[in-house]
């Protein structure tokens, strides 16, 4: 199928790929120039695992190739997927000008029968929107259906995810837009939700709040946790047997972060505020998050005492593993608090220092962990990539000033720790001292 993807950040990077893995002939866009020319010549945009391989063959085989032109996009396909931003206003509301003008493009440029769906987050009843623009911009007898086809993926894992969704969902008003959507995605073996389009549309942001309250939920059972001395660890592992409630998503930590649940949560408590409803839930669910960061810089100062004269040592910069990614990351936060204090920040993080130099300032980037340990007064971990629990921690004790670590993600044994010779304060577990 002639398939176009207007958008190529995270979410249209991974859906043209995809679609052309599967066969098709892609044509994925970006207003970015330059973006687009790297794109073109083999170099990502973004760090994500197995995406730079797959683009590569997908260019070779000639199924799929990026322009800069939207125009020239909408007219290749019969399918054009919207994945262009939807960033939060100063209100915590969704802008959505950019999907707005991509509507007004395709309903301009098209001059025969298309299905335009939106994948990208938005608030519900933006399908109607597009419909109204394309409707009202298109020329007369050009027939268009508008579909809602939410994305699901994770940063880290978001090839994985596309090819293997745990669901499908397709929000449509028309039986041949709904047919042609299942023969896009007939090649992937997952169930698939057949609804309106308003429907679809809240499924995406009932599911984003209800991971971002589950992480709240574990991080306040932490809270009680190191009040009475017990282990949220074992907590998350008893309570995860059952059925009903699962093990994922139940680690307690310094709270969540990225571009998604943030913005997603705000929008969708604009949203439900718009339609009359207090959504009280997801008001604590953001409240909890705030204060699951404040909370561990109190740590910080709490084991400190003076922090102003301290070097600390940070593992791990990008709000979560796999991903170069910085946007709404904790480590920002604790960061920039603790600078406040006077503290001298050495940091390291596999994939996310570039970006991490364009919004902290006053950081010593060091080649490796080991480097941040040297001569560091107190460890702190931030994110969880795989490589810092494999690190030798008695090289690490021999380098650093005092055995000391803070660990907002919990990933080492605080009695392991223990015997090592560190104190080790963690999140929801008793402290080592
Ligand atoms: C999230 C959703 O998981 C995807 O399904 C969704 O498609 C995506 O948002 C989106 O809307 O585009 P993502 O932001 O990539 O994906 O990352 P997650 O793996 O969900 O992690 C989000 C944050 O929650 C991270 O900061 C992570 O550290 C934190 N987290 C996650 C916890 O603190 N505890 C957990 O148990 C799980």
């Amino acid at each position: 199928m002639k398939i176009s993807v207007i958008g190529s950040g995270y979410v249209g990077l991974s859906t043209a790929t995809v679609l052309a893995e599967l066969g098709n002939d892609v044509i994925g866009a970006d207003i970015d120039k330059d973006k687009i020319e790297k794109l073109n010549n083999g170099i990502m945009p973004i760090f994500e695992p197995g995406l730079k391989e797959l683009v590569e063959r997908n260019i070779k085989e000639k199924r799929l190739r990026f322009t800069y032109d939207n125009k020239e996009a909408i007219q290749h396909a019969e399918i054009i997927f919207i994945c262009v931003g939807t960033p939060p206003k100063a209100t915590g509301e969704t802008d959505l000008k950019y999907i707005e003008a991509v509507a007004k493009e395709i309903a301009e440029t098209v001059g025969s029968y298309k299905v335009i769906v939106h994948k990208s987050t938005v608030p519900v009843e933006t399908g109607e929107k597009v419909q109204k623009i394309i409707g009202e911009n298109v020329k007369e007898g050009v027939d268009f259906d508008v579909v809602s086809n939410p994305e699901f993926l994770r940063e880290g894992t978001a090839i994985k995810d596309t090819m293997e969704p745990d669901r499908i969902v397709i929000g449509a008003d028309s039986e041949k837009a709904v047919e042609i959507m299942k023969k896009v995605y007939g090649p992937i073996k997952a169930p698939l939700i057949i609804t309106d389009i308003r429907s679809a549309e809240l499924i995406k942001h009932a599911s984003n709040a209800f991971l971002a309250t589950k992480i709240s939920f574990i991080n306040a059972v932490a809270q009680i946790c190191e009040l009475s001395g017990a282990d949220v660890e074992k907590v998350a592992e008893g309570m995860g047997y059952d059925k009903r409630i699962m093990r994922a998503f139940l680690n307690a930590g310094i709270g969540y972060g990225g571009f998604c649940f943030p913005k997603d949560v705000q929008a969708f408590i604009k949203i439900s505020e718009q339609y009359g409803y207090d959504f009280q839930l997801l008001k604590a669910t953001h409240d909890i998050n705030e204060q699951q960061k404040e909370l561990f810089v109190q740590k910080v100062k709490n084991t400190l005492k003076d922090i102003g004269d301290k070097k600390i040592g940070i593992l791990g910069l990008s709000f979560k593993p796999n991903t170069d990614d910085m946007r709404f990351a904790p480590s920002v936060y604790i960061i920039q608090e603790l600078q406040k204090e006077g503290a001298k920040i050495k940091a390291y993080d596999p994939e996310a220092i570039e970006r991490a130099k364009s919004i902290l300032n006053d950081i010593e980037f060091c080649k490796d962990s080991y480097e941040v340990c040297e001569g560091a007064d107190i460890l702190l971990l931030l994110t969880e990539w795989n490589e810092f629990k494999e690190l030798d921690i008695k090289k690490i004790k021999s380098l650093m000033k005092n055995p000391l670590i803070i660990d907002g993600r919990n990933i080492y044994n605080p009695e392991d720790m223990q015997k090592e010779g560190f104190s080790y304060i963690s999140i929801g577990r008793k402290d080592v001292v």
